[in-house]
Order: C-alpha cells, then structure tokens, then sequence
C-alpha cells in the first residue's frame, strides 16, 4: 500500500549517513508478490564512494532473493518531491519495468506519484 511506503521511506530517511550533503533520504520498494524492503542513503568521506538510498533498498530486495519492483516511496526530509537521480533510474528500470511507480514524496506525503516509462524513456536494457 502506498501510505505505508511512504512511512516506511520516511522511518528510511532516519537512518542515512549523511554528514556531507546533509540531505535524508530514505525509500520503500514494494515487490510485485508483495515483499517490502527500505533502504537510505550511506555517504563516504571519498565523496564518489557514497551511495544512494534506492541502492540500498535494491540490494536488500536482491538479498531476499530478487524481484520486480511494483513500486517505490522516495522521500528526503530536506527536499519536496524528491526523484531518483539519474543512476538509480537505470537501476530501478533494472528490477522494474515501465509500470513501475514512483512515488515522489516529501514532508507532505506522496505528492506525485509517476512510473518509470516518464521517469526514463527509452531506457536502455538487454
Ligand atoms: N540521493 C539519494 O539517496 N537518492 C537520490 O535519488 C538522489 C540523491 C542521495 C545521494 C547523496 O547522499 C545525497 O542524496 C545528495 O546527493
């Protein structure tokens, strides 16, 4: 369900390690039969070698055994309407498909929710 992503996202955002940007961010998959995995953002002194919220709570999903992702909660606490950048684009279209969605959220709720066809057209893929 929607709403509990979105407050899945938010308990998420907690947990990033992000003294550097200082920006929270925090995601909720939900798999297509219906698992839930969450994930926040890990920074790193070495600036490049940070990683995404969406990175984490891919890999969590990867761990219970894979998936597809039906759909997904974006929140940051320091942003409205946060969306995925562009690398976890092509790593969400990688456990997702066109009808994926993205819900874009802040400290408002789930302020727009969109799927991957918008978010990456003509995504590349095998
Ligand atoms: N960030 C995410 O976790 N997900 C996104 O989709 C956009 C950016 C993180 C990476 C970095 O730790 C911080 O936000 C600022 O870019």
């Amino acid at each position: 369900m929607a709403s509990a992503l979105y407050t899945l996202a938010v308990k998420a955002s907690k947990k990033a390690h992000a003294p550097y940007s200082k920006f929270h961010v925090g995601v909720a998959i939900e798999t297509k039969d219906g698992r839930v995995f969450s994930g926040c953002n890990i920074e790193n002194a070495s600036y490049p070698e940070g990683w995404c919220a969406e990175t984490t709570a891919i890999s969590h999903m990867i761990m219970d055994g894979g998936g597809t992702i039906a759909q997904m909660a974006v929140y940051c606490g320091e942003m409205d309407k946060i969306t995925p950048c562009g690398g976890c684009r092509q790593r969400i279209s990688e456990f997702g498909n066109v009808d994926t969605i993205i819900h874009l959220c802040d400290k408002n709720g789930i302020v727009e929710s969109v799927n991957m066809g918008e978010l990456l057209p003509r995504a590349f893929n095998f």
